[in-house]
């Protein structure tokens, strides 16, 4: 087994971990037991009194899990049964099994903050499933559901100019085509803005025209591979024989606004022909406040068909379409809402490691991806990727994140420390993003 350096925690005290389960994720927890306050009449009372009893017993498991949390109680296994309880207990055991402190007890602050964090939603979703018959109830659908409302003018501009780019797309030379995929990518990174998970839970919408500001952006993307992917699938396209197929897979992360970003990019790709299938993975619960679950994705794809406007429109439709005739094929699997690193998928979910392995190009969106990626351990900036990534190497892959935990790899010498020098926040506020390629050259 290769050396691997120690997990980020919340024993730093002053980290991000440690402000994140400080009061990030307590401040998440209070949003969810007020979403539930708030849908009484509207939602649970619709149930009788069966839903009233329901509402009230999630809200008392909630607040017992924000006082566990709160008072850095041990971590307790989950007692519902679950497709992934098991496996869940089981990591929790292995988790104690790693601890030096006489009680043998994990706990929020001092075990690894991938798994607390991920454990955290995970006990939310039990909670909800615990309290039928209100056990389907998305407690953060409200709050996806109005990042895609507030970004309707931005929604409504990249629909134009996709649907204007695709009038043309034959008559564009290699290097046209090369540029609009660059931008379409780039939108798609700066779309990774609008996660909910680090506001709070609150509104984190596009309301700024993206598509004019990538020049200014530029400067922000500290590592950038988008040549490699270039390279890779243009020359899949000339090298294709006829029925054969390329396939592009999207792990995708949040619905709303990024959602509609990565849509957009998956349509160029079957419009350039650079794909001819893509593949899109989401979350089966609800996770990480704003990431997308089936729900979200055949939601998201209604309301663009009926925006009520020309071209988003035009959008929804063709999307629909790409859907019925399995152009694009949505996927869901527990490992995504499993607190493991990505190489122990192999043993964890080999049925899922063997899936990616058939993808010519697998593109992970966001931060939590690449904290998954590589460990959410302290490696230090100078790390190759490759080496990061511990052995997970299913197919060539490139992560898509703006930086929101302070794990970075890759990085020229000195680069990250003179990052730090100038502005400590750089790898925690979101405002840098990186395209991050691991794959034959
Ligand atoms: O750092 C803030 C945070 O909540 C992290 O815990 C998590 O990695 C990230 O946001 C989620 O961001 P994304 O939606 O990009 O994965
Ligand atoms: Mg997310």
């Amino acid at each position: 087994m290769a050396v691997v350096p120690a997990s980020l925690s919340g024993q730093d005290v002053g980290s991000f971990a440690y402000l994140t389960i400080k009061d990030r994720i307590p401040q998440i927890l209070t949003k969810v037991i007020d979403t539930l306050h708030r849908h009484k009449s509207e939602f649970f009372e619709k149930h009788g009194e069966e839903g009233v009893e329901a509402e009230k017993k999630a809200i008392s498991l909630l607040s017992k899990l924000r006082n566990e949390l709160q008072t850095d109680k041990p971590i307790i296994p989950l007692v519902e049964k679950f497709v992934d309880t098991d496996i869940w207990n089981q990591y929790l055991e292995y988790q104690q099994s790693l601890l030096n402190e006489s009680d043998g007890k994990s706990r929020w602050f001092y075990s690894p903050w991938l798994f607390v964090e991920c454990y955290m939603y995970r006990r939310i979703h039990e909670a909800i499933i615990q309290s039928p018959p209100i056990d389907y109830f998305d407690v953060f659908k409200e709050s996806k559901e109005q990042n895609f409302y507030e970004s309707r003018e931005s929604v409504i501009a990249l629909c134009t100019h996709l649907q204007q780019l695709i009038k043309t797309i034959e008559d564009l030379d290699e290097n046209q085509l090369k540029d609009e995929f660059f931008k379409l990518l780039q939108i798609s990174l700066w779309g990774n803005k609008c996660d909910l998970s680090l506001s709070g839970g609150e509104s984190s919408s596009q309301k700024t025209d993206v598509l004019n500001s990538l020049e200014d952006l530029k400067p922000f993307i500290l590592l950038n591979d988008m040549e490699h992917l270039w390279s890779l699938l243009s020359n899949c396209k000339k090298t294709r024989e006829k029925a054969s197929v390329t396939r592009v897979y999207i792990v995708l992360d949040n619905s709303g606004f990024e959602l509609v970003t990565d849509l957009i990019l998956a349509n160029f790709l079957l419009s350039s022909e650079l794909a001819t299938e893509v593949h899109f993975y989401g979350k089966t619960i609800p996770w990480f406040v704003s990431d997308t679950t089936i729900h979200d994705f055949n939601w998201l794809i209604e309301q663009v068909k009926h925006g009520n406007h020309k071209w988003m429109s035009k959008c929804g439709a063709d999307w629909e379409e790409y859907v019925k005739m399995g152009k694009w094929v949505y996927h869901d699997h527990i490992f995504w809402t499993l607190p493991h690193e990505y190489c122990a998928m192999p043993q964890v979910a080999p049925d899922l490691y063997a899936e990616l392995q058939k993808a010519h190009l697998i593109l992970f969106k966001g931060d939590l991806n690449y904290r998954k990626l590589t460990g959410d351990r302290k490696w230090e900036f100078s790390v190759p990727f490759h080496q990061a990534l511990n052995g997970f190497h299913p197919a060539p892959l490139c992560t898509i994140r703006t930086l929101k935990a302070e794990i970075q790899v890759g990085l020229k010498p000195g680069q990250g420390e003179q990052l730090m020098a100038s502005e400590p926040c750089w790898w925690t506020s979101g405002k840098y993003g990186i395209f991050q390629y691991d794959g034959p050259l």
